[in-house]
């Protein structure tokens, strides 16, 4: 076993097409021009001593060790900063230059502390090899001088170390957070001898701007900044590359790995959706897999007021086997269904649907994406023909103007985020259509041209404004919508957004936003070069959340801007593998492929592979699986990686369903919420566990590898083979390659997708098969999917939800940074330092109406519930608008969200709830139960909590 090696080229490559020609120690080179004379010469195998240079950061020139001579020029230039001329002739080793680098290698060690031998970066230093590749042999300074040695650690920081005695103020950390991260947390201050790295004002790391996501300590040659994990466990002997199991961004690593013990996770520069960066949690919080809370043992128990029962495997399969054969003998095979995980890889969410329709023998399988990204799916595949993303990341540094819409990817995309924004300082422009002044509005070095802060639920009509400017202003792309779109169906849909009622000056009355915001706002993304649309769940989770997909898909169409890079309409994905767990088959009515399950042809391929007669009619979603568990008529539900009761709304009635069933199985790492009324827990697999592919939110399809064994014994995918065969039915399967191989065996959009490829590509984009081997980073290149790009009408029409009287203040939801979801994993790590509860953020001028000062508890009340948590005074929310996350199950947001819900997908309408705030004295009684029981028993009271509580 080995480390995974990644070079280091010193600086990054340059992306110029004319190359040049010169010659190094000899060798002939031949590098694209503005190539740095050192990455010349590193491409060529030829290593250039170095220590402030790093290939992921520009060239700074400080440490004089790259020096080189070239033929014809006075002097020896530091070969960092020098870039290649054609025909020059460089020597990188001579005596005066052996010399040179010892000098100045003599004064770094002079003033750094001598005990290579105890230090944790021991073996892995780059300050230490540079003084062995310039033979240092002796320190003619010596060592008793003014040094830096007896300088304090900063240990503030939850996971890395700063030991400022180490450092060799080389600014490899500075330039990483300002041009990799874009947060500028980091300066050199001070002068000459004084000049030290500083975060912040000067301040312990955990106080200033900094948001851990560890690029500096990547940068660090030496080991001033440094992981407290690497410390505590020492260096790494191996490495294995996978994928990050946070968010929709797909980021790769290295787990770097001793043993069975993870010391470090490491982002991965050939990682095609990050390049080597990532974000506090996956770099970080992969602590969980290791918590004490894990549940590593199957458990049953009669009713859900036993106490857990730990059993065999062995027994707890054949009890889920035999209640469920129980179950459909009684009520009827369609009486179970399951709910897959976007958590979990392509191919255990695969089999997981398997289960439903070739088990079962029915369709009842719905997954969360039900509860975030259904619209995308939908709307996309209507005006488009896929349901997807059209863009790969990269496509957004060649975007002119970018609109975000309802999304905040500093906290919840945070590595596209950096990219974005390395654009943004480039000199696009910035539309932020949110209703909450996020950070992208302005911060250190962006800044939005246009902010549309609109009241939440009018993301229609803020839409329909837009493109009515664009239609009314002759700024459409006419050529474009010709030749690509449906004609009738364009001029249907500019003659009904051309109507008053899309004016901006109409839709400012309501939404909030001033029309000639909305009107500079549309030219500025009509008359741009590439104007490219990235949104979040403040698209989707709304009662129009399908209708807001469609209105993006027909602006995008009728300015052209879909079909070539710098352009598109692109849902930033919440989980890791929702895009996965859609393509997967997991929703009632769809095969994998977003196949209807209606059509016989596709029904045929499926049911000659699996012999089995799968239904023709479309099974019950997750709302209807709990109202027909109400009714009586369905009893069993198996749940693979999801928390309903926390992330599902109207918590209340979720419980009711789940209360009603005779047999809920949860497979998870924890005893979620959902949990609480199981009668059977099944232990799941982190992705440190297992092998398996995610897809992220650009149809990236990336490698999980196993680097660890499975805690509690059996993979995911392990436990669904096993319900299978107690069930009756065999599948087999020696390796999850072999689901990836019957996936594309059956979908033609990943009919080219294998293990094998998987290993030369890295990664690829679906659709992958015979027409794109090697996958499809844009997506509707020369013609649409469907053919031609379909406009489809966009009537607003507001929500039900209203506010009034009794609930007058709008109550929007999203995430933190170090935070992920229903907190599950990430309060299970250090993350907790910076989000220790959800808080409610309240604009000054409301709290002040109702008495309300910062950190008070306040009670949050809506028609479907009630919540107490602490007030944030800010005014990042708009008056009449209140916010807060949904991380922390001692809050549960989600019992005061309703069950409203989109008219297409039955997406939850989590974005707008009408709701009051009033000032209490701390949690309401069921939280109040929740906290006992939590530090009593595993088992955890459930919120029953009413308006009138
Ligand atoms: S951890 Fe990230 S944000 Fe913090 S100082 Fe380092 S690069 Fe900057
Ligand atoms: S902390 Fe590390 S990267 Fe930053 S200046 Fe010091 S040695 Fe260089
Ligand atoms: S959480 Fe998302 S952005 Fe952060 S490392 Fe993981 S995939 Fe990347
Ligand atoms: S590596 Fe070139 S000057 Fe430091």
């Amino acid at each position: 076993m080995s480390l995974i090696h990644e070079i280091d080229y010193g600086t990054p490559a340059s992306t110029a097409e004319k190359t040049v020609s010169l010659t190094i120690d000899g060798f002939a080179v031949t590098v694209p021009e503005g190539t740095s004379i050192m990455r010349a010469a590193m491409e060529a195998g030829v290593q250039v001593p170095k220590l402030c240079a790093y290939d992921m950061v520009d060239a700074f020139g400080s440490c004089r060790l790259c020096l080189v001579e070239i033929e014809g020029r006075a002097g020896t230039p530091a070969s960092c900063t020098t870039p290649v001329a054609p025909g020059m002739v460089v020597t990188t080793q001579t005596e005066r230059l052996k010399k040179l680098r010892r000098n100045v290698m003599e004064l770094y060690i002079s003033d750094h502390p001598l005990d290579c031998l105890t230090c944790a970066a021991n073996g892995n230093c780059e300050l230490q090899d540079m003084a062995g590749a310039v033979g240092l042999r002796e320190v003619r300074y010596g060592y008793d001088g003014d040094n830096h040695l007896g300088q304090a650690k900063d240990q503030s920081n939850p996971y890395f170390t700063f030991d400022p005695s180490k450092c060799i103020v080389c600014s490899r950390c500075v330039r990483a957070c300002e041009e990799v991260q874009g947060t500028f947390a980091l300066t050199i201050d001070g002068r000459g001898f004084a000049s030290h790295v500083a975060a912040g004002m000067d301040e312990p790391f955990l106080d200033s701007e900094c948001v851990s996501c560890g690029a500096c300590v990547q940068a660090c040659p030496t080991a001033t900044l440094m992981e407290k994990s690497v410390i505590e466990i020492g260096q790494a002997e191996h490495s294995v590359v996978t994928t990050c199991a946070y968010c929709g961004v797909g980021c790769s690593f290295k787990a770097e790995m001793r043993g069975n013990e993870v010391v470090r996770m490491v982002p991965w520069k050939d990682g095609k959706a990050n390049h080597g960066h990532s974000c506090v949690k996956g770099r970080f919080a992969w602590g969980y897999t290791n918590h004490k809370d894990r549940i590593l043992k199957p458990m049953l128990r009669e009713k859900t007021t036993d106490p857990w029962r730990e059993v065999s495997w062995d027994e707890a399969i054949a009890r889920v086997a035999s209640e469920f054969r129980r179950i459909q003998a009684e009520t009827g095979k369609d009486a179970i269904g399951v709910i897959t995980s976007s958590r979990c890889t392509n191919e255990e969410t695969f089999l997981v649907q398997k289960l439903a329709r070739a088990v079962f023998g029915n369709n009842n399988t719905d997954t969360c994406a039900r509860v975030c990204h259904s619209p995308t799916g939908y709307g996309l595949s209507k005006t488009f023909g896929t349901s997807a993303g059209t863009q790969d990341f990269d496509s957004v540094e060649e975007a002119d103007v970018i609109m975000v819409i309802g999304a905040n990817p500093t906290d919840a995309h945070p590595v596209f985020a950096s990219r974005m924004k390395k654009r943004l300082r480039q000199g696009a422009k910035l539309i932020v259509v949110d209703p909450r002044r996020t950070d992208l509005v302005r911060s250190p070095h962006v800044e939005a041209a246009y902010h549309l802060p609109l009241r939440p639920g009018t993301n229609v009509a803020i839409l329909n404004a837009l493109a009515h400017v664009v239609i009314t202003e002759d700024l459409a792309k006419l050529d474009f919508v010709r030749e690509r779109c449906e004609i009738d169906a364009f001029a249907d849909w500019a003659q009904f957004i051309a109507r008053p009622e899309n004016s901006p000056e109409a839709v400012a009355k309501y939404s909030g936003v001033p029309a000639e915001t909305i009107r500079a706002a549309a030219q500025l993304y009509a008359k741009a070069g590439e104007a490219a649309i990235y949104y979040g769940l403040g698209v989707t989770e709304h009662s129009q959340g399908t209708t807001t997909v469609m209105a993006m898909a027909n602006l995008a169409m009728a300015t052209g801007n879909i079909g070539r890079r710098g352009v598109g309409v692109n849902p930033l994905r919440g989980q890791n593998n929702v895009q996965g767990s859609c393509d997967m088959g997991s929703f009632p009515h769809e095969l994998a492929g977003y196949r209807h399950i209606s059509d016989a042809a596709t029904r045929g391929l499926f049911e000659k592979d699996w012999r089995v007669t799968l239904d023709p009619e479309p099974g019950l979603r997750i709302p209807n699986m709990l109202d027909a568990a109400l009714d009586g008529s369905f009893k069993g539900l198996y749940v693979q990686g999801e928390d309903i009761v926390q992330s599902d709304p109207d918590s209340k009635h979720v419980i009711a369903g789940l209360e009603a069933m005779e047999c809920v199985v949860v497979q998870d790492l924890f005893l979620n919420e959902t949990a609480n009324y199981a009668h059977v827990f099944l232990p799941g697999s982190t992705f440190l566990e297992k092998d398996g592919t995610f897809t992220n939110a650009e149809r990236r399809v990336g490698r999980v590898r196993k680097v660890m064994p499975p805690k509690a014994g059996l993979a995911d995918w392990e436990i669904t083979l096993a319900i299978a065969k107690a069930m009756g039915v065999e599948m087999h399967y020696s390796h999850p390659s072999k689901i990836m191989d019957e996936i594309a065996r059956l979908t033609p959009t990943f009919a080219g997708v294998s293990y094998e490829k998987l290993e030369q590509l890295g990664s690829v984009q679906w659709p992958c098969n015979e027409k794109a081997p090697e996958g499809t980073p844009i997506m509707h290149i020369g013609g649409f999917v469907r053919g031609k790009g379909n406009f489809l009408i966009t009537e607003y029409v507001p929500t039900d939800e209203k506010t009034g009287p009794r609930f007058p203040l709008l109550l929007t939801t999203g995430r933190i940074l170090s935070q992920y979801n229903v907190g599950a994993q990430t309060r299970r790590t250090e993350n907790v330092v910076w989000h220790e509860e959800d808080l409610l953020e309240i604009h000054l001028h409301d709290a002040e109406q109702r008495g309300v000062r910062d950190g008070d508890w306040v009670r949050l009340e809506s028609r479907s519930g009630a919540t107490s948590l602490r007030a944030h005074l800010t005014d990042r929310v708009a008056p009449g608008v209140v916010y807060t996350t949904f991380h922390h199950p001692n809050t549960q947001a989600n019992v005061v969200t309703t069950d409203y819900s989109d008219w297409a997908t039955n997406c939850p309408e989590y974005k707008v709830t009408a709701v009051q705030v009033a000032p209490s004295n701390g949690p309401t009684e069921w939280q109040k139960d929740y906290e006992d029981h939590a530090r009593q028993s595993r088992r955890i009271v459930h919120p029953r909590v009413t308006a009138a509580e």
